[in-house]
Parts: structure tokens; sequence; C-alpha cells
């Protein structure tokens, strides 16, 4: 019953921070008796300079295969310049994985409230859960290009939003067991099915769920206003990609953000939310913790394995309220130093 898991290290900071889920990883599974198996495989810059593409086929083949797939970063100015692009081998990977739940926790750590851009009072506490449908909607409906007129059709089946709302519910499951769906219902059509979907999944099969809905312009304020208030915020695809950037920040920095894209046929994909960072590549400044969050999701999601992940979250926290950190949050510790101090709080 080996795991069998792909690393895509790809570009700037991506090997550093993919080395660092490989190592949490590698302590949380023998610490819970998980037998896994690495593979590392080519995406983005570096795929294209050894291959000329940004997924080849070798990189395909054993992510379709794999239990799980963990992504570092792509992209670079050396490729900005023309020809293929590294962010193509992204978009190729999660089609070929149906990745259709993009899952992005939003945590203020304890003792870190000082990097968030909101007061401290307001920011404390906040943890949650954003799930954003990631392939419908607006940006994957029928496009009428035009100079004087131009339309982008947004469209939504029930079964697409029931899916998605699955994961949301058995989410809030671990959690809270709360619930906020947002939308446009007073004025878009797809929110009327969104919402009067949600509803009837809620009472036919989540009762045990608090379920409430929030207009997307609404919404906008209260993540700001009161961020500690949400546990799970469930949205569509368009309003989820807005919405999970405004509340990333709220965390402090970039480097400690997680993300999870899952999907019913593949373990999904699994990739902290910053870029390669090539202005920190190679200088052993990367936060690792967003990819070492990631991989705990991983063991959660792909997996099934949440004392693991539970093992992997609290190592971290633990880190963090020692104030052992990156420049990024303030410390002085170096990528290699965050990875140590976490492997040794997880065989403690
Ligand atoms: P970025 O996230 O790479 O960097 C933004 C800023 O945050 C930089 O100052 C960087 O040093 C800092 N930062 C990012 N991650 C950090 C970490 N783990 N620890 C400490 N500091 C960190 O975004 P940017 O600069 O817009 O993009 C750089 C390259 O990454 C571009 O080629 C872009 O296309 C690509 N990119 C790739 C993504 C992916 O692979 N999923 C996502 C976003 C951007
Ligand atoms: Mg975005």
């Amino acid at each position: 019953m080996t795991h069998t898991i792909v690393l895509l290290p790809g570009d700037g900071i991506g090997p550093e921070v993919a080395q660092a889920a490989r190592a949490v990883l590698e302590k949380a599974g023998a610490a819970h008796g998980l037998p896994l198996e690495f593979s590392s495989h080519d995406i983005g810059g570096c795929a294209i300079d050894a291959h000329g593409d940004p997924f080849p086929d070798a990189t395909a083949e054993a992510c379709v295969e794999a239990d799980a797939v963990f992504l570092g970063a792509v992209g670079g100015p050396k490729w900005d310049a023309g020809g293929p692009r590294p962010e193509a081998g992204l978009l190729a990977l999660r089609r070929a994985l149906g990745a259709f739940a993009n899952l992005r926790p939003i945590t203020l750590f304890p003792g870190l409230e000082h990097l968030s851009p909101l007061k401290a009072e307001r920011a404390s506490g906040t943890d949650m859960l954003i799930v954003r449908e990631l392939t419908g909607g607006i940006y994957f409906g029928d496009k009428v290009e035009g100079d004087e007129n131009a339309s982008d059709l947004c469209s939504y089946s029930r079964q697409e939003v029931e899916r998605i709302a699955r994961i949301a519910f058995d989410a809030a499951r671990g959690r809270s067991r709360r619930v906020t769906s947002v939308d446009k219902a007073n004025v878009l059509a797809t929110s009327r099915l969104w919402r009067n979907t949600v509803i009837a999944l809620r009472d036919a099969d989540y009762p045990d769920i608090e379920l409430d809905h929030v207009l997307v312009d609404a919404m906008a304020m209260k993540l700001i206003e009161r961020p500690a208030a949400f546990d799970v915020v469930l949205t569509e695809n368009m309003f989820g990609d807005i919405l999970s950037d405004e509340a990333s920040v709220i965390a402090g920095s970039i480097g400690l953000a997680p993300s999870a894209s899952l999907s019913q046929t593949h373990g999904g994909l699994y990739e902290p939310i910053h870029g390669s960072a090539p202005d920190i590549a190679g200088q052993g400044k990367a936060n690792p913790v967003g990819a070492m969050l990631s991989a705990a999701m991983l063991l959660r999601h792909a997996l099934g394995q949440e004392d693991a992940a539970v093992t992997i979250e609290g190592a971290i926290a633990a880190c963090l309220s020692d104030g052992i950190g990156t420049g990024d949050i303030g410390g002085s510790a170096s990528t290699h130093e965050v990875i140590s101090a976490v492997c040794e709080r997880i065989s403690a």
C-alpha cells in the first residue's frame, strides 16, 4: 500500500520549497507508518529548457498515475521574452488532473497578527477555508471577441454546483460546520441556480451544517471587516478568484499560504499560492511554510491521513509561535533552518 507522490519542483524557489514539502512528508510518513514513494519531474520553464515543452509527456503520465501531485512554482523572467510559456504547463496539469475544486485556507497564526494589513484585533482569529469552483463559470463560457462588442458567457449546471458544494460541506464537517455561500443571486441567473442547489443539497445530505448566503459585493467588505467570522466560504470561479486573493493578504506573507486543487478522478494537486519569486531564488530566503502546509493538505485530501496532516500543521504552528521563521515574516532563519525546526517537532 505504498502511496506514490509526484514532485514538480519547477522554477525559481520552486525546488527549495518542494524540498521542504518532501522533508515533512517523509518525516510525518515515518511517524505515522505511511509508506511514501517520491518521483520528481520537470514542469514549466525548466521543462522548456530541457525538453522544449512546459508539460512533457513523461510528466503528464507520472501525474495522472500518481496518488497525489505537489507543485513548487513555475515561471520567471527568463521565459518572458517569447516562445512557449511556463504557465501553459500549469494549465495543462490542472486539466490533466480534472481539478475542479480549489481549496485555499487562510489562517492568521497566533503571534503573527502584526503582519496583517488589518488591525490586529480585527484580523486575530482568522481561520477560514475558501472553496472555489475551478472549471466552470464565465472563465470557461463561450466568448465573442470584438472591438465594438464582446461577451463572455457565464453558465453553471446543477451537477457542477452540487459537486463543489459537497466538497465545501464535507470540509466543514472537519471544521466548525459552517458554510457561507457567496453569490449574486439578486442579479444573476447562475447565482440563483447556485443558491437553490446549495440549499437543496444541505437540506438533503448535510442537515448538520449551518449555511448562510452573502452577496459577493457585501462579502468583499465583510472579509476585511470581520474575517474571523467565517469558517468555510463556498463560491464560483470568478468570485472565488477575486475573494481568495483579497483574503490571502490578511494572513501576512504570501509565503505562508497553501492550496489544494481536488479532482474526482485523481488525488489532486497541492501547491503553495506564491510564484517562483525569482528575486529571492537560490538564496535560502524562501519561506517554506506555504509548501509544507500544502503537503499537510495532500495527506488530508489525497491520502485520507488526517492525523499525519495535523502532525505537520501542529509542528509548523509550534515553530511560528517559537519565533522561527524566514525574513518575510520578520524572522532570521533560512529556508533550511525552518525545514529542520519543523521536522524536529514532527518526531518529538
Ligand atoms: P511571487 O509570488 O513569485 O512573488 C511575489 C513577492 O513575494 C516577491 O517579492 C517574492 O520574493 C515574495 N515571495 C513569494 N513567495 C515567497 C516565499 N515563499 N517566501 C518569501 N517571499 C516570497 O509572484 P510574482 O513576482 O508576481 O511572480 C514571479 C513569477 O512566478 C512569474 O514568472 C509568475 O508568472 C510566476 N507565478 C507562478 C505561480 C505558480 O507557479 N503557481 C503563481 C504566481 C506567479
Ligand atoms: Mg487569482
